[in-house]
């Protein structure tokens, strides 16, 4: 079978499709024969050295869709043929651009019959990612305000889709030629992230009571000073290792601030059933920007990090 593997860290031109072996699923392990692959800022991080992965050669690639292959010893939650979407992989597994992945069962879960392998690719990472950021750690409510930063992004059209699935009201920013797509997914304001204005002009919105951050080390500081009393900020994305937070408004306000990563939840399975049903419903809406062939999976590294695009981008093998 064919993988995408680079054999040293460095720029996209380190990934090659490589002939290799399929793998075994062993104990708790699925075979996925791989339909879809999401693409994430993250498999650039793996690739580039800046996180560690366990050995080389490796497989980039965090999301996966596809039908189960084979199973492993004591696997009862899944059979061959079953659809299964999922996340997790790339980091301590080997990853999912590849036309076959072995998963943790806990790593996947059924991918609905009306969602499509593209879908359930797109909104896997992003979609554990914004549910554990609103849901797990900002427990966000109905009828209060959730501003989400670079709303255009991957994390950021699933976070709007489902803060508003939750009744709350959505403060997006996002870059001025996406707003009309995104007040169609479900933002009540979206204020273009290049204003100078921009601190302003959320205020003006109405102060958030949850703020979902991809670029804390830019936005904690305005953060700290629109935020409502109380408010739950989760930082999720970074461009550089040093954030601020003013502790003036931070103290004042009781202002509640968390940083998390989407690969230290504790079991994929449950939150991926609850997208596939919010994707089923129509509540949450995975926009695919581009396919790439496996073969094209450099491109589609260069795209993520260089362009700009609204959802995902996702490799078929
Ligand atoms: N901690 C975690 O578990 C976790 C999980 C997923 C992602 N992340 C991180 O979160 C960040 C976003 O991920 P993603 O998958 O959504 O990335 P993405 O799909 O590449 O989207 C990035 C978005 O940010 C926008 N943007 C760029 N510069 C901005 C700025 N200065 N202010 C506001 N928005 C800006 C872009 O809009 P334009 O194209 O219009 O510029 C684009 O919509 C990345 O840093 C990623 O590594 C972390």
């Amino acid at each position: 079978m064919h993988a995408v593997r680079y054999h040293e860290t460095g720029g996209p031109d380190v990934l090659q499709v490589d002939d290799v072996d399929p793998p075994d699923p062993g104990q708790g392990e699925v075979l996925v024969d791989v339909h879809a692959a999401g693409v994430n800022p993250v498999d650039t991080y793996f690739r580039t050295g800046a996180y560690p992965v366990p050995e080389l050669p490796w497989t980039p690639g965090s999301d996966l869709a596809g039908v189960v292959g084979a199973v492993g010893p004591g696997v009862e939650a899944f059979t061959v043929g079953d659809r299964v979407f999922g996340t997790g992989l790339g980091r301590t597994v080997q990853g999912s651009h590849a036309e076959q992945v072995v998963a943790p069962v806990d790593h996947v879960a059924v991918l609905p019959d009306d969602v499509s392998f593209n879908e359930g690719a797109a909104v896997a990472l992003v979609g554990v990612t914004a549910w554990r950021a609103l849901v797990g750690y900002a427990d966000l409510e109905p009828a209060e305000t959730c501003l989400v930063h670079g709303a255009s992004g991957g994390v950021g059209h699933v976070a709007v889709q489902l803060a508003e699935a939750t009744g709350a009201r959505v403060v997006a920013t996002a870059s001025e030629q996406y707003h009309d797509h995104l007040r169609d997914l479900g933002a009540d304001v979206v204020l273009d992230y290049h204003r100078e204005d921009l601190e302003s002009a959320i205020a003006e919105a109405g102060a958030p009571d949850v703020i979902l951050d991809t670029f804390m080390d830019e936005y904690f500081p305005l953060d700290a000073r629109v935020a409502a009393h109380g408010a739950r900020i989760v930082g999720i994305g970074n461009t550089s290792d040093e954030a601020r937070i003013p502790l003036g408004p931070a103290k004042s306000k009781d202002l509640d601030f968390q940083v998390m990563s989407m690969f230290n939840v504790e079991a994929y399975g449950p939150i991926l059933d609850r997208l596939g049903h919010l994707v089923v419903a129509g509540e949450v809406v995975p926009e695919v920007a581009e396919t790439f062939p496996l073969a094209e999976t450099a491109d589609a590294h260069r795209t993520v990090m260089e362009e700009s695009f609204l959802g995902k981008l996702v490799v078929e093998p």
